[in-house]
């Protein structure tokens, strides 16, 4: 089978060649199945994190022994099952996610990992899905427990993780404030029905965030989602209520902001660092009614994903240029199985 090999640390946006840290390889062993309740999985589809950027450059927090193929959550369709899988068979379309191996056409799994993607839902959203939409929904939903009428501002809003939190807040009833960088973003989450769209270019976050604030009557910021860091969080702290919720989600700023334990104690901020891969292990039902729950959204319309920029396996490199160069809006996808249509690219 095809399959991405990270043969070494290096910068994935370096075109495929023998002195890139990725390889394609076109005869790849097919996964075994490697128990009774083991599922193979021929994949569809397949998302770009920017933990799998980070992971091959060598910077993520959890390092894995060369080589592997990089990947984690992906859609695709049953194509063989062990002798005790009883929730799939051959043929089935289904969603999961992976610590690893995605970037390739065929992976297996256990079952109990696997979710059965309902009628109605496109194949290569539902493989945009699980890390997305299930890190903000765990941080949002059973994390701070968000209300209807809540203030939410989101940083880093038009990425993978923040398209998907501020659609959470709206589910939810909350009034989501969502901060980008450029027109293009702002446009695309001004139509989604966003309550306030703050481009980082081209305001000041804190003094436009303010008047928007005062104008709605509204006392200050009860939610801070954050996968960005940097400034970008520590401008937002002054926008935050007594009582306030600061998710720390990611870095993509490069920089891991100080959250002052002084303020946070005046102003009784509670703080939640929240590892979503972690759930797995440590509270694994959590992880699986979210994803069941975003599933379900997904078959009403209650959400929709966004993919902004699509490839083949052999054009990864330019997928995770789409990500170093912050020109993804939404998900960037690796497709496996082609569909009709046209195919969007930088
Ligand atoms: N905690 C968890 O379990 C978990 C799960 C998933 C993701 N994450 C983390 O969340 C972060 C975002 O992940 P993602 O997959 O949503 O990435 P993404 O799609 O690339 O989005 C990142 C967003 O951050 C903004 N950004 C600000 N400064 C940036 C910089 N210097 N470089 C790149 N982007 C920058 C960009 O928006 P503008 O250009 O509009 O500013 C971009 O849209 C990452 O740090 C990732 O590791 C954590």
């Amino acid at each position: 089978m095809e399959a991405l090999v990270c043969r070494e640390i290096g910068d994935p946006t370096l075109p495929l060649s023998n002195s890139s840290p990725l390889l394609l390889s076109r005869s790849h062993p097919l996964p075994e199945l490697n128990s009774p309740t083991a599922v193979r999985v021929r994949i569809c589809a397949t998302s770009l994190n920017f933990a799998n950027y980070l992971q091959i450059l060598g910077k993520y927090q959890e390092k894995h022994p060369l080589p592997f193929i990089p990947g984690s959550d992906y859609s695709g369709v049953v194509d063989s099952v062990g002798e005790r899988v009883s929730k799939f068979r051959v043929g089935d379309r289904v969603c999961s996610m992976a610590s690893l191996g995605s970037f390739a056409e065929m992976i297996v799994s256990d079952e109990k990992d696997l979710y059965l993607v309902p009628d109605g839902c496109d194949l290569v959203e539902a493989g945009a899905l699980p890390v997305a939409f299930g890190t903000s929904h765990v941080a949002l939903v059973h994390r701070a427990q968000l209300k209807a009428g809540q203030v939410l501002l989101v940083l880093g809003a038009a990425g993978g993780v923040g398209i998907s939190a501020v659609q959470i807040g709206k589910v939810c009833g909350a009034v989501v404030i969502a901060v980008v960088r450029g027109s293009e973003k702002q446009k695309l989450l001004q139509s989604m029905g966003v309550d306030h769209v703050v481009d980082s270019n081209k305001e000041n976050l804190i003094e436009n965030v303010k008047q928007y604030l005062k104008k709605q009557k509204l006392r200050g910021v009860d939610v801070l989602y954050d996968p960005v860091g940097g400034r970008l969080m520590k401008d937002s702290m002054k926008l935050l209520n007594w009582g306030a919720q600061i998710l720390v989600i990611g870095f993509a700023s490069g920089e891991v902001p100080v959250i002052p334990a002084n303020i946070a104690l005046v102003k009784n901020w509670t703080v939640h660092g929240l590892y979503w891969g972690s759930y797995r292990t440590h509270q694994p039902k959590i992880l699986e009614d979210s994803l069941m729950e975003l599933l379900s959204w997904l078959s009403k319309g209650l959400i929709t994903i966004h993919i902004s920029h699509s490839y083949s396996l052999s054009e990864a490199n330019l997928a995770f240029g789409a990500i170093q160069d912050r020109k993804a809006i939404g998900k960037v996808m690796i497709v496996l199985q082609k569909k009709s249509g046209p195919k969007s690219k930088l």
